[in-house]
This record gives structure tokens, sequence and C-alpha cells, in this order.
């Protein structure tokens, strides 16, 4: 009998690269997040590795998340979902600028460090100044052990399992899980939410995981957008809250393993510069997910548009949005959307880069954790 497979063959589970294999074992990471981590009568949180008693939870008077690039834009949704959830108002800062603006750092600080691998240094240096100045830090990080995670007060381990693609992936999307069940944790804590409330968010998180299938169904239909978005060498993300949030971490795919420059800016912005880069032709990839900004991001969807851009709307079932490409993600509830909207952009970014013949786990420049400053 003789197996002809390599070890790495073999670890990719029949998926030509590791992005695409970690891109399909979100739903596994979703729910290996959750696990655990919800009472059995699905009506709280238990998140039994926190430390902090009631009355030091009662105590933190702001927070500040610090992360580096996907990590980093965790922090962004994990900010918005934060301050909704608690009421607490939260800063983010890239961990490699955190240090170096002297941050207000007091003990009724919560510093909370986001990293996959537990070792990139700029944040372990953050995380190492946060402590200095007398803040209490909790990690989020995929990592067991990891320096990170020693050396933070709390930690919350994302059940994410290893990922080995340079772009990160199924790290971002438990991120998002972990923050959600936090923020909900807060908010119990904190009473800033009625149990009624946060058993309905639960509920809603624990169908995350199907939605996630129902997109990847469908992943044929992005491969095709992504080989014509693969003639491009400029393209733009636009959207508002957390769809702004999603947009960036959707520009950061794309860059790392396609190479096509592109960039992210928030919809209602574009018209204070951007919008004179709006050409013929141009791919815009346009976010609209979230209810209460629907009909602001429409307009600015009509102005990229009416300046010829070729627009790609990721929207709500059912809802219609006049561009030249649609692709629906499954409803669910707005702080909940970038766990869902974020997985078309992810394999988008993988089909681009494979259309131009990249390295798709190993792309040009960039490693997976960075150990240096
Ligand atoms: C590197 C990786 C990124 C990652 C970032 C932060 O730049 O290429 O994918 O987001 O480091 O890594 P961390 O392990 O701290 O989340």
């Amino acid at each position: 009998f003789h197996v002809d497979w390599d070890l790495v063959t073999a670890e990719k589970a029949g998926f030509d690269h590791f992005m695409l294999k970690e891109i399909y074992e979100q739903p596994k990471a979703y729910r290996d997040t959750m696990m655990g981590r919800i009472s059995a009568d699905g009506r709280s949180v238990e998140l039994k590795e926190i430390g902090m008693t009631p009355e030091q939870i009662r105590s933190i008077r702001n927070i500040q998340i610090v992360a580096c690039g996907t990590a980093y834009h965790a922090g962004m949704v994990g900010k918005t979902i934060i301050e909704s959830l608690a009421r607490i108002p939260v800063e983010i800062d890239v961990a490699s600028e955190y240090r170096y603006r002297s941050p207000i750092i007091t003990p009724e600080t919560l510093v909370i460090v986001v990293s996959q691998s537990g070792e990139t240094a700029d944040t372990l240096a953050a995380l190492r100044e946060a402590k200095r100045c007398g803040a209490r830090v909790l990690a989020i990080t995929n990592v067991v052990g990891s320096s990170v995670s020693r050396e933070a007060n709390d930690v919350i381990i994302t059940q994410a399992g290893p990922e080995i693609a340079v772009a990160s992936t199924k790290a971002y999307t438990s991120q998002l899980i972990a923050f959600m069940l936090y923020g909900l944790f807060l908010a119990d804590t904190l009473a800033t939410r009625e149990k009624d409330w946060i058993a309905d968010v639960l509920a809603s998180m624990q169908k995350l995981p199907d939605q996630v299938e129902m997109i990847l169904e469908r992943a044929q239909v992005l491969k095709q957008v992504a080989e014509s978005l693969a003639k491009h060498n400029n393209l733009f993300f636009i959207g508002r809250g957390v769809d702004f949030a999603v947009a960036q971490e959707g520009s950061l795919k794309l860059k790392e393993i396609s190479y096509i420059h592109s960039e992210a800016y928030p919809a209602g912005e574009l018209k204070h510069g951007t919008l004179a880069l709006i050409e013929e032709g141009i791919p815009v990839v346009a976010l609209i997910t979230q209810e209460d900004l629907y009909e602001k991001t429409l307009s600015n969807i009509k102005e990229v548009k009416a300046r010829g851009a070729h627009v790609l709307g990721l929207v709500n079932e059912g809802s219609e949005v006049e561009v030249d490409e649609l692709f629906a993600i499954p409803c669910t509830l707005p702080l909940l959307s970038p766990a869902l909207s974020v997985v078309p952009l992810q394999l988008l970014a993988y089909y681009a880069s494979l259309a131009r013949g990249n390295d798709v786990d190993k792309p040009r420049n960039l490693a997976k954790s960075v150990t240096v400053e």
C-alpha cells in the first residue's frame, strides 16, 4: 500500500492551500470558540478564565485595544461591540504606535491585546508597557502558552486551531466571536443589557456556523468575480460602521496575497478626496449590511456608480441594491454581520491571488509571526 502524499499535502486535507482549508474550517472554529462558554440555558456567557471580580469589572473606566494587522481589524469590530454592549469608552491602537503616543493608562484602564500567535513583538511590548503603568491586561490569543498568554492577567483563548497560512482567516473570525462573548459578559455583569436580549444574541451567534457554510457553498460565484478583479491594479472597499472595519480587513487580505493595491474607505468620506480616483471601470466592493446606515451607504454607492465604478455589493439576503454584481449574506444581527461578511472577502482575495499565480500561503515579504520590532 502506497500513499502518494507528502506530509504537507496530507495536512492540507485535500485542499489546494492552507488558506482555503482554514477558510473552510471557520464554522468549526466558531463552534469551538463558543463551546463551554454559553450557559446551559443559553442566557449568559460563562468566562471562567476571567479572574476579575464583578467589583473590578465595575471599576473599569476605559478600555484600550492594541494589536497588529488582522488582529487590529478584529479589534476595530471589538471596539464597536464593547461600546455598544457595555457602554465603556474604547480606544484602539496599532501596537507599533501605542507606546510612542504616551497613552493615558491608569489602574482603571483595561488593556485588551489581540494576537493570533501571541508572539508579535510590538503587541508584547505594548502589553508590558500597559502593565508597567498599572493597567490590567486581557489577552485574546489563539496559542496556549504563548508569551502574550503568559504575561497577561486574563486570557481568552480562541479555539481556531493552528493557522498556517500567512493570511489570517479563521483566527480573525474567532477573535470576533471572542469579542462578542466578552462584550456580552460585560453587559451582563454591568447590567447594561437585559437578560432576554443577551439570550437572543447568543441564539443568533449559534446560527453563525451554519450561515458561514451557506456562504461557502457559493464560493464559485466569488471565484468568477475574483478572476475579473485580478485583472485590475487598483480597487476600493467601502462601508460604514462595522462594514468599514470589515472593508479594511478585506482590503488587507487582498493586498497581502494578490498584491493588488486596494484601499478601504468609510463610505461617507469618499467625497473628501478619494472620489477623485474613481474612474470608468474601477472595481469598488461596497459593504451594506447595517440597517441603520443603509440609506446613507446607498447614496455613496450611487456616487461611485455615477462615476463609472464597477460595483460589487455585499448585502443582506433580501435587500435590493442596484449594482453590477450582488453577493448576499444570510441575515443576522448587525453586530454579528462581520463574522459573515468577511468570508466572501477572504474568498475573493484567495481566488484573486490564485488567478495571478501567486504563492497563496506564503506571500512575498511577509511572515506569519513578526517577532522583531
Ligand atoms: C503578521 C501576519 C498577519 C497578522 C499580524 C499580527 O503581520 O502576517 O497576518 O495579522 O502579524 O499577528 P498576531 O499573531 O499578533 O495576530
